[in-house]
C-alpha cells in the first residue's frame, strides 16, 4: 500500500518554510538594509565580508563559528541541569555555566555576522529558510542574554529556564542550518571537479579567443555520463583555463568578465585568479578547478590539473605501474582475475543452493555459515592483495572497498535472522543481488582494467591469492576466528 504521508515531521516543517513566499518581502527588506549599510564604505565592507565568508580560510567560516555557541551553551545546559537535579550545586559549577553562556553569546554574535554575509548571497527557498534560521538563532541569543541578566541578579531558577529555552531554540536553528547545507547544498563546493580531460584534448582554434573575452568549451566525462564545462580566457599573451561552474553556487564564469587578472562571476562577484584559479574576492571560498593549456598547430589543447588525493589515473600512472619491478612468476600460476572469478562463481552457486533449500531444512544454517566464511575470505584476499595492486591501473577500488563494507553489513543482518523466516528470504535475495552486483562490476570493469598490469604480474598476484585462500581455509586459528564471528553475528 502506498504511504499516505511520505514526509517526516522534520521534512514537513522544512517544506512549509521553503514554500512560504510571504517570507520573501521581509527577506528582501533585511537584505537591502544590510546592503545599504555596507555600501556606505564599500571597500572596507568587501574586506570584512570576505573575512566573514571565510575566503581567507578556503572554507566557509559560519559553520566553524556556529560550533562555539552550540558547544558552550550545551555545556551550560548540562551544568544547569545537574544543579537543578541537585547533583552538583557548587558555586564553581554555577560560575562555569555563566562563563560558558557568555563565551557562547560572543561567539553567536560573530557567527550571526558571518551567517548574514553568506545569507545575502542566497536565493529563493534557501533565502526563506535562512531567514527563519537567523530568526530562531536570534531568539536563542535573546533568551540567553536574558538568562545572563537574571543570573547577575542572582535569580538562578528562572535564568536556567530561560537559557534552557535558548538552548532548545539553538538546536532548532542548528537543524535548519544542517538542512540548508546537507539537503540543499548551500555553502558546499559547486564547481565541477571532474578529472576530465586527463590527457590533452583539442578544444578550440587559438585565434577564436579574443583578449579578455571568456569562452566556454565542453569535454565529455564518460564515467559521470556528463559533460564538463571549461572557460578559456586569453589574457596578456597567455591562455588560461578553469572550470566554468563557479565553486560558490554554480554561476557561469564564461558569462563573467576579466578584472585585475581574475575572472569575475556574474552572479555574486567572486573573482578567481586566471593563472592559479585561487579566490581573489569572495563570497566564494573554494578555488576553481584548473586546466593546463598548450597550443598545437594553432589549436588550443587542455588537460585537467589533477588535485591532491585525486584517484584519477593518467597514461603516465599506468605506464609506471606496468614498469614496476616484479618477483618471478611461479610455474603454472593462474591470473588473479581468473582465480577471483572462479571464487565469484562458487559464491553464486552457494547462493542458489541456499535459495533452493526448503526453509525448514536444518542444513540451511550450515550453508549460510559456509557462505559467510567464503564471503569474508574473498573480501580479505581482495583487500589485502588484489585491490592494492590494481589501484595503480583502475579507479574502481575506492567504491569496491565501500561495497565490501556494505556486503559485510548486509551479511550481518542476514545471519541474525532465522533461516525459515520470510524476512530471511527477502534479506538473502537482497544480499545475493548486492554480491552479484559487486562481483559483476569487478568482472566487467576492474578485471578488464587489471589487464593493464600485464599477464606476468597478474599471474604473480594469482599465485599469492591462491596461497592466501588455502591458508585462510586450512588455518585452524583463522577458521575458529571466522566461526566465532559468525556465531556472534547470529546472536549465539
Ligand atoms: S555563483 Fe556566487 S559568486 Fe559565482
Ligand atoms: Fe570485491
Ligand atoms: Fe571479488
Amino acid at each position: 500500500m502506498p504511504p499516505t504521508d511520505p514526509m517526516s515531521p522534520s521534512e514537513t516543517v522544512a517544506a512549509s518554510i521553503e514554500a512560504s513566499e510571504w517570507l520573501d518581502a521581509p527577506a528582501y527588506r533585511v537584505a537591502n538594509l544590510v546592503s545599504t549599510t555596507l555600501e556606505l564604505a564599500p571597500v572596507t565592507a568587501r574586506k570584512v565580508q570576505d573575512a566573514l565568508h571565510g575566503t581567507w580560510l578556503g572554507h566557509p567560516l559560519h559553520p566553524a563559528l556556529a560550533t562555539l555557541p552550540i558547544g558552550t551553551w550545551t555545556l551550560a545546559f548540562g551544568l544547569d541541569t545537574a544543579a537543578s537535579l541537585r547533583l552538583n550545586q557548587s558555586t564553581r559549577v554555577a560560575k562555569t555555566a555563566d562563563i560558558a553562556l557568555q563565551v557562547g553569546a560572543a561567539g553567536a554574535v560573530v557567527a550571526a555576522a558571518s551567517g548574514m554575509a553568506d545569507w545575502r548571497q542566497i536565493h529563493g527557498r534557501d533565502r526563506r529558510t535562512g531567514l527563519v534560521h537567523a530568526a530562531v538563532n536570534a531568539t536563542a541569543l535573546g533568551l540567553t542574554l536574558g538568562s545572563l541578566a537574571l543570573r547577575r541578579r542572582g535569580r538562578r531558577a528562572p535564568a536556567r529556564a530561560l537559557s534552557a529555552a535558548g538552548w532548545l531554540a539553538l538546536m532548532g536553528g542548528a537543524w535548519l542550518g544542517g538542512h540548508m547545507v546537507y539537503r540543499r547544498g548551500v555553502g558546499t563546493d559547486h564547481a565541477d571537479r571532474s578529472p576530465e580531460p586527463r590527457e590533452y584534448v583539442p578544444v578550440i582554434a587559438a585565434d577564436a579567443l579574443k583578449e579578455d573575452r571568456p569562452v566556454r568549451v565542453a569535454v565529455p566525462d564518460p564515467a559521470a555520463r556528463a559533460e564538463v564545462g571549461i572557460v578559456l580566457v586569453r589574457h596578456r599573451g597567455r591562455i588560461h583555463a578553469m572550470g566554468s561552474r563557479c565553486s560558490h553556487m554554480g554561476g557561469p564564469l564564461d558569462e563573467g568578465w576579466v578584472q585585475n587578472g581574475g575572472i569575475v562571476c556574474p552572479w555574486h562577484g567572486s573573482r578567481y585568479c586566471l593563472a592559479s584559479g585561487r579566490v581573489q574576492n569572495g563570497p566564494s571560498t573554494a578555488p576553481q578547478p584548473r586546466h593546463a593549456v598548450r597550443v598545437r598547430d594553432g589549436v588550443v589543447e587542455i588537460r585537467r590539473q589533477q588535485e591532491p588525493g585525486d584517484e584519477a589515473l593518467t597514461l603516465d600512472d599506468m605506464k609506471r605501474a606496468a614498469a614496476a619491478p616484479m618477483p618471478e612468476v611461479p610455474e603454472g600460476a593462474r591470473k588473479a582475475d581468473e582465480v577471483l572469478f572462479e571464487h565469484h562463481e562458487m559464491m553464486r552457486r552457494l547462493f542458489e543452493r541456499i535459495a533452493a533449500m526448503s526453509p525448514d531444512d536444518p542444513e540451511r544454517r550450515d550453508m549460510m555459515r559456509v557462505l559467510a566464511g567464503e564471503l569474508e575470505i574473498h573480501e580479505h584476499v581482495e583487500d589485502e592483495i588484489f585491490y592494492p595492486a590494481v589501484r595503480a591501473v583502475s579507479e574502481d577500488v575506492p567504491v569496491a572497498h565501500a561495497e565490501h563494507q556494505q556486503l559485510a553489513d548486509m551479511l550481518a543482518v542476514t545471519l541474525r535472522l532465522g533461516t525459515s523466516s520470510p524476512e530471511f528470504e527477502a534479506q538473502l535475495q537482497a544480499l545475493h543481488q548486492a554480491v552479484d552486483h559487486h562481483a559483476s562490476s569487478e568482472e566487467h570493469s576492474m578485471f578488464v582494467e587489471a589487464q593493464r598490469l600485464g599477464d606476468a604480474r597478474l599471474r604473480v598476484l594469482g599465485a599469492q591469492i591462491e596461497d592466501m585462500l588455502d591458508e585462510e581455509r586450512e588455518s585452524r586459528a583463522r577458521t575458529a576466528f571466522r566461526n566465532l564471528k559468525t556465531r556472534l553475528l547470529e546472536g549465539l
